[in-house]
């Protein structure tokens, strides 16, 4: 329903929440200073590279088809995170999005404001006061539910009714676009655990709770210790990410060891969220990430974000689940429910937002 959005009551508090806990904590105490710089990258640690070139026009039934699945299950248990290259979606539009944010994010801070979240528009641009003393996360963030009608609400506050399509022409298309490559990859995923293919999608709803979340970190003056966004898992189904080629993303690997995803170009990132780790019952892991920072240059990403409908039961089906050697290991659970919860949640450093039994 709509209208639960133009309330901007505790629906969407709580779609926002690991986000809000993560800005008002303190982010720079010396144990989560970054040790490993925004463009240093292991070779070794390098996720995966996935290339949907050959089979996105195939039938579940062809064996390229299988195999890519099988691949893309087997990167989503063991590291979390995966790159997607030759994705289908039209540089123009990845272009396009990139040049319009950067435009919105150079605007004066008044400008912005003006699509800061208030009434109408309960979520839209937020920004940490950049002063390393206060110890928040170094970033400015857009925020938005894939609803065109508040797209276009937020681009016409900014630039007023005559200059608005610009920038919520490109929001808008880039959200359909990823909309059309989230279905794909979450068919994949149920594909290669032997689920019927329509397992993780079947529920999904534009209007929910699906979202993107826009990162621009500016330039700090002391990236060693501070950080762009504090550590964290994603509590959705899955999110798609769109990193520039400055660097920042990192990746925690067995609990201690932090490594930096390289970009690539003309790549998205693709990563598991809470709920789908559950959903599966740990087959697909939802992985703790971070952003860094550097001194010299901006950085912009763009996450967008797939949820299920509030409602959907969020339980692994008996396909995943047998007493040995996989019992199962979460509690069923509603998204609405998993929201309201991250909510009361403060964060943890290195830690998942999912309650194991
Ligand atoms: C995120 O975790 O939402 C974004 C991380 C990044 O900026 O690369
Ligand atoms: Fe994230």
């Amino acid at each position: 329903d709509e209208s639960e959005f133009d309330t901007g009551g505790t629906f969407v508090e709580s779609l926002v929440s690991p986000f809000l806990i993560a800005s008002n904590d303190r982010i720079n105490s010396e144990d989560e200073w970054p040790v490993i710089k925004h463009d240093d990258f292991t070779k070794e640690y390098d996720i995966p590279v996935i290339s949907l070139s050959e089979i996105l026009q195939k039938p579940e039934d062809d064996e390229m088809y299988k195999n890519v699945c099988r691949i893309m299950v087997a990167a989503a248990h063991k590291w979390g995170f995966f790159k997607l290259v030759d994705h289908g979606v039209a540089s123009e539009i990845v272009d396009d999005i990139k040049i319009c944010l950067n435009e919105f994010f150079n605007l004066s801070m008044e400008k912005k404001m003006n699509g800061s979240r208030n009434g109408s528009l309960p979520l839209g641009y937020s920004a940490s006061n950049l002063d390393y003393e206060r110890n928040l996360p170094w970033a400015e963030i857009l925020q938005l539910l894939q609803s065109p009608q508040q797209v276009v609400e937020f681009s016409k506050r900014v630039y007023g009714d005559d200059h608005h399509l610009s920038l919520s022409n490109a929001i808008i298309k880039y959200m359909k676009a990823q909309e059309e490559l989230g279905r794909i990859i979450l068919k994949m995923l149920a594909h290669g655990l032997g689920l019927t293919s329509d397992f993780f999608t079947r529920n999904l709803t534009e209007k929910e709770a699906v979202m993107i979340r826009v990162n621009r970190y500016p330039p700090c003056p002391l990236p060693e210790k501070c950080l762009g966004l504090g550590s964290h898992s994603d509590p959705h189904t899955l999110t798609i990410l769109l990193q520039d080629e400055i660097g920042g993303l990192q990746v925690l690997k067995d609990d201690d060891q932090w490594f930096g995803i390289r970009p690539v170009p003309n790549s998205f990132i693709v990563n598991i969220g809470d709920t789908l780790e559950a959903w599966t019952n740990g087959r697909l892991k939802s992985v703790v990430h971070r952003a860094v920072l550097n001194k010299e240059s901006h950085r912009l990403s763009i996450a967008y974000f797939i949820s299920p409908a509030s409602t959907t039961v969020i339980e692994s089906p008996p396909e995943l689940v047998d007493s040995e050697p996989n019992p199962r290991k979460y509690a069923s659970f509603t998204w609405g429910e998993f929201r309201k919860e991250l909510l009361m949640q403060k964060r943890v450093v290195g830690k998942t937002a999912l309650d194991r039994y």
